[in-house]
């Protein structure tokens, strides 16, 4: 019988950071990772580009026959999800589904912030689609008051290129921290809103004070999912579980393999696709 795995989806490594959350929470469930790594950033990215791209690795991944398909990238479920959910699902593949990062995100947020008062860490692409802003709005039942955003357009490539323990790092990083700590003093909870901000986590934590708690989406996304398998069987049966895990690439599968050990902490095989 052939496999039927969730499908993780990323711009390129930083989905990696959420496959490494699902697979300790789903330890029996199959997965297949894909990353556009010869497309990435997508932060920087058009709508209509994000939404064209993301739209065929959706495809390309219900095609591998995985009934259910995470995008694990913020920038695609700020800019592709609900167009792809409302429009393409009822007409491709009304049986599967496709689910984001950021609505978990955003429950969760609502669910521990105290005071309401929620920051948003994220890239361009994510920051001007005001995708949080309106899903806090919507999905946090009045808790959450106020949203501030940045946009930290240099920790990407910070990550991307290795330099996470530099002075150049801490730069700026504190410098984005500084900026959205200033637009409200009153921050209570910070969302790490990029699959790449969790390898930061110790250096954000440097400039971010104690009785601000960060979100990091790992472990939310699991959690949720978890929850969202329990509720519909009818995906979860469909789901094979024989614990294995593939990664594909649009990029070389020299350069997929040397950085994925980077965000996953272990080496992994990889094999290069077309769409
Ligand atoms: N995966 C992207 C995100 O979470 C970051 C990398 C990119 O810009 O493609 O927003």
């Amino acid at each position: 019988m052939m496999n039927a795995p969730i499908g993780v989806f990323d711009s390129g490594y930083g989905g990696l950071t959420v496959l490494k959350a699902l697979e300790k929470a789903l330890p029996n469930h199959d997965f297949l990772y894909l990353g556009d790594n010869a497309r990435t950033p997508y932060g920087t990215r058009s709508f209509d580009v994000v939404y064209e791209y993301t739209l065929e690795a959706v495809k390309y991944l219900f095609n591998q026959n995985c009934p259910l398909v995470i995008i694990a990238c913020n920038t695609a479920s700020a800019k592709a999800l609900r167009n792809i959910q409302q429009l393409d699902l009822p007409k491709i593949a009304p049986e599967k589904r496709v689910l984001g990062v950021i609505r978990p995100s955003v429950e969760k947020v609502a669910e521990i912030t105290k005071n309401g008062h929620v920051g948003i860490l994220g890239t361009v692409g994510t920051v001007v689609s005001e995708s949080y802003p309106i899903e806090l709005k919507k999905w946090s039942g009045g808790n959450v008051k106020s949203v501030v955003q940045e946009a930290c357009p240099m920790w990407v490539p910070i990550v991307e290129n290795n330099e996470i323990e530099t002075e150049g790092a801490d730069f700026f990083i504190k410098k984005n921290i500084d900026i959205i700590l200033d637009k409200d003093k009153n921050i209570d909870t910070l969302i790490l809103g990029c699959t790449h901000y969790p390898l930061l986590a110790k250096i954000i934590r440097k400039y971010v004070p104690n009785n601000i708690e960060i979100l990091e989406q790992g472990q939310i996304v699991a959690e949720k999912l978890i929850d969202y398998l329990e509720r519909h069987s009818e995906i979860e049966d469909k789901l094979t579980k024989s614990g294995d895990i593939k990664f594909q690439t649009t990029e070389s599968v020299d350069i997929f393999e040397g950085k994925a050990s980077l965000f996953l902490g272990r080496n992994v095989k990889a094999q290069k696709i077309h769409f």
